[in-house]
């Protein structure tokens, strides 16, 4: 209801009578006026004019009535621990493909090798439950889908060269924007489900605790809209889960990315590698070129940049 009263409110960009509401809606002039102070309670500012109402400004919270067609599958909290917990429970309860949990901020934010994420207020945190219909040994590929999608997203929305990093980070000017992290559960050989957890600093500024670390807000010089952000990249993302051509995401992942033909270094547990990055496998493995000429291939870690690109 609260989306259709927003939708009419917005369409007429003036005053909108309770009793047009009330009958374009079926419900009464009461209900109209209960749904609206709820709208007001979280941050709408609607003034009240002896013949109706006015929309003068929406809060920019992903609330799931801010996403029509998707209310049902988007669970928005203001604070949480981590997203990833509560999408863990929805999909171990069995809730469907594309449910989105959505946070304003996160307690325990958490992100890839056990490293805490920062989440403060102005961010975008999200998880995704995916139930795709693939072997355990494709998954790999939806976490790169995922980073080509928001590197692509980035790009068209903010005219930014939003790259990708191996394996899923997203940077811009070198700076981080963007984290990927997954969690899988599965049963025999087959997928239950990948949940896709996704950190973007919009209008927060990580920079202070990490310098290598930037922000929308930051690069652009302006506050940017994180439910226009995350609707977009849904709508997006959704539209290349349906196109499922995972034997492409790899190729399609390596025309974004700025860590190949770069000498990095990889630091995963205790295992330190350093060379040159000279290709990402099928399946998402990092393939390094050693000084002695050989080849090594690397399943995870961190990457660190230790050139200009060559
Ligand atoms: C990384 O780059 O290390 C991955 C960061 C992933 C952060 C996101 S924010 C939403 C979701 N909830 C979490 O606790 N982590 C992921």
């Amino acid at each position: 209801m609260k989306a259709q009263i927003l939708k009419l409110l917005r369409a007429e960009n003036g005053v909108v009578s309770g009793q047009a509401l009330s009958a374009e809606l079926g419900i009464s002039r009461v209900s109209v006026w209960k749904h609206i102070k709820k709208l007001r309670e979280v941050g709408y500012g609607i003034r009240s004019f002896p013949n109706g109402y006015q929309l003068l400004r929406s809060p920019d919270t992903p609330f799931a009535w801010e996403f029509p067609g998707r209310e049902a599958s988007i669970f928005y909290f203001a604070e949480v621990d981590s997203t990833m917990d509560i999408a863990k429970e929805l999909a171990r309860n069995g809730c469907p493909n594309l449910t989105v949990v959505v946070a304003d901020r996160q307690n325990k934010g958490r992100g890839r090798l056990n490293r805490k994420w920062l989440s403060d207020a102005g961010g975008l945190y999200f998880t995704l439950v995916l139930r795709p219909e693939i072997p355990i040994i494709l998954s790999s590929r939806i976490s790169f889908l995922t980073s080509m999608t928001l590197a692509r997203v980035l790009r068209e929305m903010f005219d930014i060269d939003a790259r990708v990093k191996w394996p899923n980070d997203i940077l811009v000017n070198e700076r981080k924007i963007c984290g990927v992290l997954s969690e899988m559960e599965a049963e025999a050989d087959r997928v239950n489900f990948i949940n896709i957890g996704i950190g973007v600093n919009v209008n927060n500024d990580p920079s202070r605790s990490e310098p290598q670390a930037s922000s929308l807000k930051v690069l652009l010089g302006r506050k940017i809209a994180r439910k226009d952000f995350l609707r977009s990249f849904l709508d997006e993302f959704e539209a290349q889960l349906h196109k499922a051509d995972l034997d492409r995401v790899i190729s399609e992942w390596k025309r974004y990315t700025v860590t190949l033909h770069r000498r990095v270094r990889i630091v995963a547990n205790h295992d330190v590698s350093e060379g040159t990055a000279v290709d990402v496998d099928a399946n998402g493995a990092l393939i390094l070129q050693m000084a002695d000429g050989s080849r090594k291939k690397i399943l995870y870690g961190d990457c660190f940049h230790r050139d200009r690109k060559l």
